[in-house]
């Protein structure tokens, strides 16, 4: 796959009807989807819980574009290639979660998987600077990771930042925490290119009404379109 900075939608499927995780990943990809983001919560890093590799094996099966999993765990290493065989495309581990990124992101790297770091909202940028050759994606957090449907938090000078920092590198900037139509045009300014969204994607709509997540995705698309 050659690397592309088009802007994508990775709907959360933290929003999504969880007694309906096949149907629902089916539905925002036939309205969309260009990706499928799966938040992964310990209890312990994150003051919520969500899901373990056998349920990201059995939402695996329904994903057919790709499958981006957002680790929220510490410690990360131990269950990184339970992860990988579990179906995962991209394996995001946090740099606050262990004292060794650089060691997390090879070891993501040697499962085959690509491999993404994400920053909580108090860490800098600078936190990624010597791990970006290591990374293919760097995760921009703009909540505080635990739950969905949170208030945005402006992080569009550690966005600018990163663009800068990763120059030509073939590394996405992916944004994650309260992405909607209005939130969403300043981050792409800033330079993110992959948008995950979750309260904004699934808000208003349900399996037996998907074409509301089309509409909700086209509102971010739209306005991005229009900054
Ligand atoms: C937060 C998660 C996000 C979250 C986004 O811990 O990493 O992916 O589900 O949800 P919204 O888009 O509702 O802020
Ligand atoms: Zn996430």
């Amino acid at each position: 796959m050659t690397f592309e900075r088009k802007i994508r939608i990775a709907p959360s499927i933290l929003s999504a009807d969880f007694a309906d995780f096949g149907r629902e990943i089916r539905a925002v990809e036939d309205q969309g989807a260009d990706w499928v983001h799966v938040d992964v919560m310990d209890g312990h890093f994150v003051p919520n819980l969500t899901f373990g590799p056998p349920a990201v094996k059995a939402f695996r099966k329904h994903v057919t574009t790709f499958m981006d999993v957002h680790l929220m765990i510490a410690p990360v290493d131990p269950y990184i290639e339970a992860y990988a065989e579990a179906g995962a495309d991209l394996i995001t581990a946090h740099v606050e979660a262990g004292p060794h990124i650089h060691r997390t992101l090879q070891a993501i790297r040697a499962t085959g998987k690509k491999a993404g770091v994400a920053l909580n909202p108090g860490t800098p940028a600078e936190a990624v600077a010597h791990v970006l050759d290591l990374a293919d994606l760097v995760c921009v957090m703009t909540v505080n990771p635990g739950f969905g449907g949170q208030k945005f938090i402006d992080m569009t000078g550690k966005i600018r930042r990163l663009r800068a920092m990763i120059g030509d590198r073939p590394v996405h900037i992916e944004i994650d925490g309260g992405v909607d139509p209005v939130t969403a045009p300043l981050v792409v300014e800033a330079g993110a290119d992959v948008l995950v969204a979750g309260s904004a994607v699934f808000k208003g709509g349900s399996v037996g009404d998907p074409g509301v997540y089309g509409a909700n995705m086209r509102a971010i698309r739209e306005a991005v379109g229009r900054r």
